[in-house]
């Protein structure tokens, strides 16, 4: 069986916990013999600032670099809230997405059944939804230049941030999001605004050639994203397959995150381009941040984080049947009432960080 180089960069606040959890799971697949993994775990952001000065270090980035994938808690937190914007943890995470090439962000909006009364909508609305947001993560208006703040004549300021995309940015990740809807229910929907930008329209037409030249098996439909915000609140599983740019991306999908309940269930990944031996570099990690005001107190939900390791066995390592065993490990633990205190209802009982991971690992030793 092949052995896979995982690294472990468990990073601040509530990082550690849940990553503590992941490692059960690990375990757990290898006694199973369903994979086998050589793991190492290195710092990242606040941790990493603390030892050396910096959210990511030169060597911590070439293990990133030399590993199958990468398995990230969170960054950030008050501590370094001082620091300068270009050392702040969360730079370590951007060096990390941009340095590796991870260009595509996978984030799936799940409704477990037994959550379906935590959602935000009606729980009609929400009951089996499973959406997948496809946002691109290394071009658009965070890193476009020119990008500044300058002070005018009167003294009052100016700033700009830059939109840029171009053709083969838009190429790769509507590849992506078609050769998943492939593996899904085969529909793609594409949001932009082409009424009012110019990304917009490059956007549109892109999406609309490589779905013509390559994947005309795909229903595609063409929507305005701000219409995507209201339908994704109105009637979400209409959707399954979304595509976007990475500002619209990185809002639509935390609509779509509370539409499922708690930031503590949402998994992700962060794909790079597929190289000529046919592996991709790769980083997952929950949706959800460092979560200061509950770190170190056992009640992080662990859920976002072991999803984001059967993501990891999914996309990265082909592994799809133990990818779907931990998901239904995790549907059946939920269905068996274990709550963490994120996903509890008012006034009922909830278990710790560890309860939860001991629970999910119960589950994968009953099997089913
Ligand atoms: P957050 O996601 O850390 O927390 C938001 C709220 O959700 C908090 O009330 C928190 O307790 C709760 N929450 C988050 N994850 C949870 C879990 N697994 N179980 C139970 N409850 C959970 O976002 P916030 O508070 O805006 O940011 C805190 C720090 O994290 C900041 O420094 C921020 O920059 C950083 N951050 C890092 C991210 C990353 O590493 N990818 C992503 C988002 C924020
Ligand atoms: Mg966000």
């Amino acid at each position: 069986m092949t052995t896979y180089k995982l690294l472990l960069l468990p990073g601040d606040g509530i990082g550690p916990e849940v990553m503590a959890e992941v490692e059960k799971v690990v375990g757990w697949l290898g006694k199973a013999g369903l994979a086998t993994f050589e793991t190492e775990t290195d710092l990242v952001g606040g941790a990493a600032i603390d030892t050396h000065g910096t959210p990511l270090s030169d060597a911590t980035l070439a293990k990133a670099d030399a590993a199958d994938a990468i398995l990230l808690g969170a960054v950030g937190g008050p501590k370094w809230a001082g620091v300068d914007y270009e050392l702040r943890p969360e730079a370590g995470l951007l060096r990390l997405r941009k340095d590796l090439g991870l260009f595509a962000n996978l984030r799936p909006a799940i409704c477990y059944p037994a959550l379906a009364e935590a959602s935000a909508l009606k729980p009609e609305l929400v009951e089996g939804l499973d959406i997948m947001i496809v946002r691109e993560l290394t071009g658009g208006v965070y890193f476009g230049e020119p990008k500044a703040i300058t002070t005018l004549e009167d003294g009052s300021k100016r700033a700009v941030d830059t939109q840029v995309y171009t053709t083969a940015e838009i190429e790769r990740i509507a590849h992506v999001a078609f050769d998943l809807a492939r593996k899904r229910s085969g529909r793609v929907a594409s949001a932009e605004k082409n009424n009012v930008m110019k990304t917009g329209v490059l956007w549109k037409e892109v999406v609309t050639r490589i779905h013509r030249e390559h994947h005309s098996d795909i229903a595609l439909e063409h929507v305005l994203a701000d219409n995507c915000a209201m339908q994704l609140v109105r009637r979400p599983k209409q959707f399954d397959v979304l595509v976007m740019d990475n500002l619209f991306g990185d809002v639509l999908s935390d609509i779509a995150a509370m539409l499922t309940g708690s930031l503590g269930m949402l998994p992700s990944a962060s794909l790079g381009a597929v190289d000529a031996k046919g592996t991709r570099k790769a980083l997952y990690e929950p949706v959800h941040g460092s979560a200061p005001d509950i770190a170190g107190k056992g009640f992080a939900n662990p859920i976002a984080m072991i999803g984001s390791l059967a993501m990891c066995l999914r996309y990265s390592f082909g592994l799809g049947d133990a990818a779907d065993r931990i998901e239904a490990a995790i549907t059946r633990t939920l269905a068996s009432g274990a709550r963490t205190r994120d996903i509890a209802k008012a006034g009922d009982a909830a278990i710790s960080t560890a309860e939860m991971g001991d629970a999910i690992v119960r589950e994968l030793d009953a099997g089913g």
